[in-house]
This record gives structure tokens, C-alpha cells and sequence, in this order.
């Protein structure tokens, strides 16, 4: 499983890819927003830190200026995956930038339907979000379990970028599912290392360390 990390916050990513967590990153609008900078710059600088894909996503709602922003963006860097909203203009610039060989990432998928229009037109990645169906009482991970099983089915190569993922738990039950990535905010992604069992264990062998005199080095 690929994980991605969702921010656009420069110092929170290269801290992460230090440890070797980080396969590719996302942004989105309200992230640009919130990280203050200006969006070719921050997608620059992310860009020369992380090596796998890295999303960028268009402002228009036009296919044609879609296209337009896309292959701007992608020039950028060689990694760069436009992202384009799911609509009908969405799928058509996903078409047409895929064609092209670019990578494409389609987001805001709330449906299998949606997802399956999305892998016909050629996506790299498809962006269910998780967490604002569970926000209005839907089951965010029925429909991870709906996409895999839609893909397997055909053989689809789009690969399930399981997005807006609020929990650590919501991490493990896309990889019991198959989802190919998961994108999470770096807090969400340092939480799964935490357990209280290992806290009360460390906290054992520490004592003993240090009763014990125990030194390596
Ligand atoms: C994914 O690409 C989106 O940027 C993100 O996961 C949305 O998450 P949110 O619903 O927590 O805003």
C-alpha cells in the first residue's frame, strides 16, 4: 500500500520522508490556502522534495481550460498528477491530459458510479473520500470495498487513492480492502504508531535500563 500524505505544508512532508513514509503527496485548494503560498511555487518545492506523484489541482470548471491548466501544471515536474474534479468537463480534461501521458487523478468520487466513469476515462487515480461520507452518515469504506471490487471485476488499472481519511483505523481498513494508496494528514499518518501497550512496555524496559546500568554505547 502507497501512502500519500495530504498537506502543503512543506516541513511536515520533508519530516515524514525522512522516515521513508512518503510515496506520493496531495494538495487541494483549501490546502494551498491554508499553507499561504502561491500555488506553483509551494507544488515546486514539494516536487523537488518527493519523488512519486505529487497532485495538483486545477481552479477551472471548463474542460478546456482544465486541459490549459493541466499541462501548465505539469510542467512543473515530471511528477505531478493533475487533479480534476468529478464532473462531466472533469472526465473530459481526464481524457484528454491522460492521452497526453500525464497522470490524472480525479477527485471528489462519492459514488462507484462516479468511479467507474473515472477508470473509462483513462484516471490514474480515483479519490473516494472517506470521511464527508461518514460525516453524513454514509459508510465511506462500503464504498472503497464497492471501487475494489468494480475494478477487480474489469480489470481496471486506475489505482483507488482512498482520500479524506480522518482516522488511523480508517488507514487499516482500506488495506484489509485492497485500496491501492491511502492519503492522510501527517497527523493521521504518525498516529498509527501509537499504542499503549508499547508506551507501558518501553516505560518497563527503561526502568530496567537504567537499574540495571545496561549501556551499548
Ligand atoms: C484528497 O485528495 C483531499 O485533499 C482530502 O483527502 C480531503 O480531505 P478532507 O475531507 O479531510 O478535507
Amino acid at each position: 500500500m502507497k501512502f500519500f500524505v495530504d498537506t502543503a505544508d512543506v516541513a511536515a512532508i520533508a519530516e515524514l520522508n525522512e522516515t521513508g513514509m512518503v510515496d506520493g503527496v496531495t494538495t487541494n485548494p483549501s490546502l494551498i490556502k491554508k499553507s499561504g503560498r502561491d500555488i506553483l511555487e509551494v507544488t515546486r518545492e514539494i516536487c523537488s522534495i518527493v519523488s512519486g506523484p505529487v497532485s495538483a489541482e486545477v481552479t477551472a470548471t471548463d474542460a478546456e481550460t482544465m486541459v490549459a491548466e493541466g499541462r501548465k501544471l505539469v510542467e512543473i515536474a515530471g511528477n505531478i498528477a493533475v487533479k480534476v474534479p468529478l464532473t462531466w468537463d472533469g472526465l473530459k480534461a481526464c481524457k484528454v491530459l491522460s492521452a497526453e501521458g500525464h497522470m490524472v487523478n480525479v477527485t471528489l468520487c462519492f459514488s462507484a458510479n462516479q468511479a467507474l466513469l473515472a477508470a473509462k476515462a483513462g484516471a490514474t487515480f480515483i479519490s473516494p473520500f472517506i470521511g464527508r461520507l461518514d460525516d453524513i452518515n454514509l459508510d465511506g469504506m462500503e464504498l472503497i470495498q464497492d471501487i475494489r471490487t468494480i475494478y477487480d471485476n474489469y480489470g481496471f488499472e486506475t489505482q483507488i487513492l482512498a482520500a479524506s481519511i480522518r482516522t488511523a483505523n480508517h488507514i487499516v481498513d482500506c488495506a484489509r480492502i485492497g485500496a491501492d494508496v491511502i492519503t492522510a494528514p501527517p497527523a493521521v499518518i504518525k498516529a498509527m504508531v501509537t499504542h499503549p501497550l508499547t508506551d507501558k512496555g518501553l516505560e518497563v524496559f527503561l526502568a530496567d535500563i537504567k537499574s540495571a546500568g545496561i549501556k551499548i554505547v
